[in-house]
């Protein structure tokens, strides 16, 4: 009977071990949290429990070691200001009923950017539409890269994503590049891109995020109307409307017409019916539109022809 019940009591015990020291290890200690991120400089503190009889137990580490000690079952390892990249915490026990066993804790030091800054590789002033360019991006004195993604962004849509595998504890620099071939649309486009340290759920929320200031991209292209044709019945408001949007800015000729006009838009009542073509030229090329001016049948007092 007796028996019976002791070894309840030590089944019980054991149980609870297990459940306490999870998956970490059957070493009768359980960590508190069980994995710390911490700013460079900061604080942290993390408890080492353990409910057996043991002989001592301590926390071994190059900051904030504690020495062993009979009479207790939980001790904290402590720093107030963590400056070890590279920092191994270990809680160790001498259990009463067997050799010393330890437990380790993972800690992640972290140190968000410097600086983000943006900037065009081997190029200075506007871009050509279709032809390749190369963007840069420079990330400061960052770690760990482990854990650092650099994001590039044309306004608010995602480009691309670079991680890092490097698996180095202390701050480094990176250098990130992504080719573009702009085009027309991208005409005073704001490409940037940002630097962010995703340190998992331990980790601080939101991600600490470095943005790099945006880089204002000027585009020349050749003009181009949208239609190459347009039919004008003549009247006091329909315009012979050769406007087009285009960089660097084009100037405009018409033929078909008797004097020479520089302006993009005719009045339709102005003229005689017949087909008059204008031409928008910049220093990338040229692009013409034709427009049919059509009579009313009404004779129109302004009439010049
Ligand atoms: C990062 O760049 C800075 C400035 O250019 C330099 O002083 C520093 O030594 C670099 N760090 C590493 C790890 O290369
Ligand atoms: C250009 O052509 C399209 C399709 O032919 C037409 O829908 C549009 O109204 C035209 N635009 C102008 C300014 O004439």
């Amino acid at each position: 009977m007796f028996q019976h019940f002791t070894g309840f009591v030590y089944l019980f015990a054991v149980s609870q071990l297990v459940s306490l020291a999870g998956a970490q290890s059957e070493c009768p200690l359980q960590l508190d949290p069980q994995r710390v991120v911490v700013r460079y400089g900061g604080s942290v503190a993390v408890n080492c429990y353990t409910s057996v009889l043991h002989k001592g137990m301590g926390w071994e580490a190059s900051e904030g070691a504690v020495p062993m000690t009979r009479n207790q079952n939980l001790i904290t390892w402590r720093v107030s200001e963590l400056t070890e990249w590279d920092i191994k915490p270990v809680c160790y026990i001498n259990p009463n009923d067997r050799g010393q066993c330890i437990v380790h804790l993972p800690v992640t030091v972290y140190k968000t950017p410097d600086s983000v800054f943006i900037s065009t590789v081997n190029h200075r002033g506007p871009m050509m539409e279709g032809q390749q360019y190369e963007l840069q991006c420079d990330v400061h004195n960052v770690a760990p890269v482990q854990y650092l993604t650099v994001k590039w962004y044309k306004g608010q849509t995602l480009l691309h994503q670079t991680t890092f595998t490097d698996n180095i504890k202390t701050p480094e620099n990176k250098t990130v590049t992504l080719l573009i071939r702009p085009d027309r649309a991208d005409d005073e486009a704001e490409y940037w891109c940002e630097a962010e340290l995703d340190l998992g759920a331990e980790g601080p929320q939101p991600h600490p995020t470095i943005s790099a200031k945006p880089l204002n991209v000027e585009v020349y292209y050749k003009p181009k109307h949208s239609n190459s044709t347009e039919t004008i019945i003549q009247d006091d408001k329909d315009m012979l409307d050769c406007t087009v949007k285009v960089n660097p800015a084009p100037t405009y000729t018409w033929d078909h017409l008797k004097e020479k006009i520089s302006s993009s838009v005719l009045k339709s009542s102005e003229l005689s019916p017949g087909r008059y073509t204008c031409t928008a030229t910049n220093t990338l090329g040229r692009d013409s539109k034709v427009f049919i001016v059509k009579s009313t049948g009404i004779l129109h007092p302004k009439m010049k022809r």
